[in-house]
C-alpha cells in the first residue's frame, strides 16, 4: 500500500476498513472526555462489551442454580459449567490454527509451560540440552531452570541461547536470523532434548519463522514448542500444519480477555496416544470416569488430558466472549488490516530520526507492535505520549512500544500519532 501522510487519507482508510465496526464492541479508554489512543494491546487488550454480558450470565447461573450449574443452565445460557472449556474450542482452533482435540483454554501462561515441561522435557544422559532465544522472557526463563534443576542438571550447561549476531550491528540490535536457530539445531541435535523459545518477541517485536524451525526440529527429532502470548491473535498460526509439538499463551493480550485471563495449552494429534508423564490433576481424568474417584490418573484424550484442576468458569467466560470476537473478524481480515495498521504507523514514524525501529521492516518477520528505540529523551517522549492521550508502554532503557491492533484501533488514530509527534520532535 502507498501511504499518504494526511488526516483525509487516515479516514478514508477507516472508511473502507471491512473490520472497522469491529471497535464499537470495545470499551475505549477515556481521558478528559476523550477516547484515548490505546496502542497497548501487546500488554493487556481492551474491554469487550460482551464480557460483562458474558460474566453475569454465570453469576446468574450460580445464583440461580447453585452446583447445579455444572449440568443444568439456565435462561439465557448456552452452556452448563461442565464441558465450558469445549465451547472455547471452535474460536481457538481457529485463531491457533489446530483441530478441536489439540487445544484446551486452561490456567495461566506460566503454569502451563510448567506441565508442558513436565511431559516434553525428558532429558536423558547424552540429550539433556534445552536450546532457547537469549532475551525470551524472564518466567520461561525462570521455568526452564526450575526443570532442569529439578533433573539435578547445571543451567549454564543445560541451556543453549541464540543470541542475535553482532553483525546486525547498531541498526537491527536483537534480532535473531532463523538460520541461527536451524544451523544451531542442527549442530546440538545430538545433545539436545528440547527447544522453546517465543513465536514472537515481546522486546523487538520480532516474529520467528515457527513452520521453518519446527520443520528443522522435526528433522533432527528434537521437539519444539512455543510461547505464544504475543502472537496469538496477532499472527497467523497453523500449529498442527506445522507440526509444532507444544505451545501455550496468555490471552489477555491480543485476546483480550482481561487482565490474567485464561490462558491455553497447545499439544499436536502425534502425542495424543503416547501416554506422556504429566503433573496430573483429576480435572484431566477421562470425563466419563472423573466421578468414579478411582486411583491412578486415566488421562482424557487430547490437550484436554493435561487439566489439573477445576476450571474457573467465571474466567472462562470472559475468555470465551473475547476469543468469539477474535474469530468472528477471522485472522485472515486482521492480519490484512494489521498489515496496513502498522505499516502507517511505521510511515508516519520514518520523518523522525530521533526514532529507530528495532521491529523488522519485513511485515512477514513482525505483528502489528513496532518497538522504538528512542536514545535520547526517551522517557520524555513517553511521558509526552501518554499526557496527550496515546497509551503505549515504556521498557527500559530506552524502548517504546506501540501496537496498533486491528480489532479496535484505527488508521486515524495512527495520523493523530504522527501530529503528536510532529509537536513534540
Ligand atoms: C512472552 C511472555 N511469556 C510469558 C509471560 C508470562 O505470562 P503469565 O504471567 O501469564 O504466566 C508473558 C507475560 O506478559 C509474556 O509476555
Amino acid at each position: 500500500m502507498t501511504y499518504e501522510n494526511s488526516l483525509a487519507f487516515a479516514q478514508q482508510l477507516d472508511q473502507d476498513d471491512p473490520i472497522g465496526s469491529f471497535r464499537d464492541r470495545f470499551h475505549i479508554p477515556q481521558r478528559n472526555g476523550h477516547n484515548v489512543i490505546y496502542l497497548c494491546g501487546n500488554s493487556l487488550g481492551l474491554q469487550p462489551k460482551a464480557a460483562r454480558v458474558a460474566l453475569d450470565q454465570e453469576l446468574d447461573t450460580w445464583q440461580n442454580l447453585g452446583v447445579e450449574g455444572w449440568f443444568d443452565k439456565t435462561e439465557g445460557a448456552d452452556q452448563p459449567w461442565l464441558g465450558y472449556h469445549n465451547s472455547c474450542k471452535d474460536a481457538l482452533s481457529h485463531i491457533i490454527g489446530a483441530d478441536l482435540s489439540e487445544v484446551c483454554p486452561m490456567n495461566a501462561l506460566t503454569v502451563n509451560l510448567h506441565l508442558l515441561l513436565a511431559s516434553f522435557y525428558r532429558p536423558t544422559e547424552k540429550k539433556y540440552k534445552i536450546l532457547t532465544i537469549k532475551g525470551d522472557f524472564p518466567s520461561d526463563q525462570y521455568a526452564l531452570e526450575t526443570h532442569i534443576k529439578h533433573h539435578n542438571l547445571d543451567p549454564a550447561d543445560t541451556l543453549i541461547e541464540i543470541a542475535p549476531r553482532p553483525d546486525y550491528g547498531e541498526s537491527m540490535p536483537g534480532l535473531i536470523h532463523t538460520t541461527d536457530i536451524q544451523r544451531a539445531i542442527a549442530e546440538q541435535a545430538n545433545s539436545l532434548a528440547l527447544i522453546w523459545m517465543s513465536g514472537l518477541n515481546y522486546y523487538t517485536g520480532q516474529v520467528y519463522n515457527m513452520a521453518a524451525i519446527a520443520e528443522t526440529a522435526r528433522k533432527y527429532c528434537v521437539p519444539v514448542g512455543f510461547d505464544l502470548a504475543h502472537a496469538i491473535g496477532n499472527v497467523p498460526l497453523r500449529l498442527h500444519e506445522w507440526g509444532v509439538d507444544f505451545a501455550t499463551w496468555c490471552s489477555y493480550k491480543y485476546l483480550n480477555g482481561g487482565p490474567g485471563a485464561v490462558s491455553g495449552v497447545f499439544v499436536h494429534a502425534k502425542h495424543h496416544d503416547q501416554n506422556l508423564p504429566r503433573l496430573a490433576g483429576w480435572w484431566g481424568y477421562r470425563e466419563d470416569k472423573r466421578f468414579d474417584m478411582t486411583p491412578g490418573f486415566l488421562p482424557a484424550p487430547g490437550a484436554d488430558g493435561w487439566q489439573v484442576s477445576t476450571p474457573n468458569i467465571l474466567a472462562l467466560s470472559l475468555h470465551r466472549a473475547a476469543i468469539s470476537i477474535t474469530a468472528e473478524a477471522g485472522m485472515p481480515a486482521l492480519r490484512q488490516k494489521s498489515e496496513h495498521l502498522t505499516g502507517f504507523l511505521e510511515y508516519v514514524l520514518s520523518p523522525f530520526n530521533a526514532i529507530q525501529l528495532l521491529t523488522p521492516d519485513d511485515p512477514n518477520q513482525r505483528g502489528c507492535q513496532l518497538s522504538l528505540l528512542v536514545r535520547k529523551n526517551g522517557r520524555a517522549l513517553f511521558n509526552y505520549l501518554t499526557e496527550q492521550g496515546i497509551i503505549g508502554d515504556w521498557r527500559e532503557p530506552d524502548c517504546i512500544r506501540l501496537a496498533p491492533t486491528p480489532l479496535y484501533n484505527t488508521f486515524e488514530e495512527i495520523w493523530r500519532v504522527g501530529d503528536a509527534l510532529r509537536r513534540f520532535l
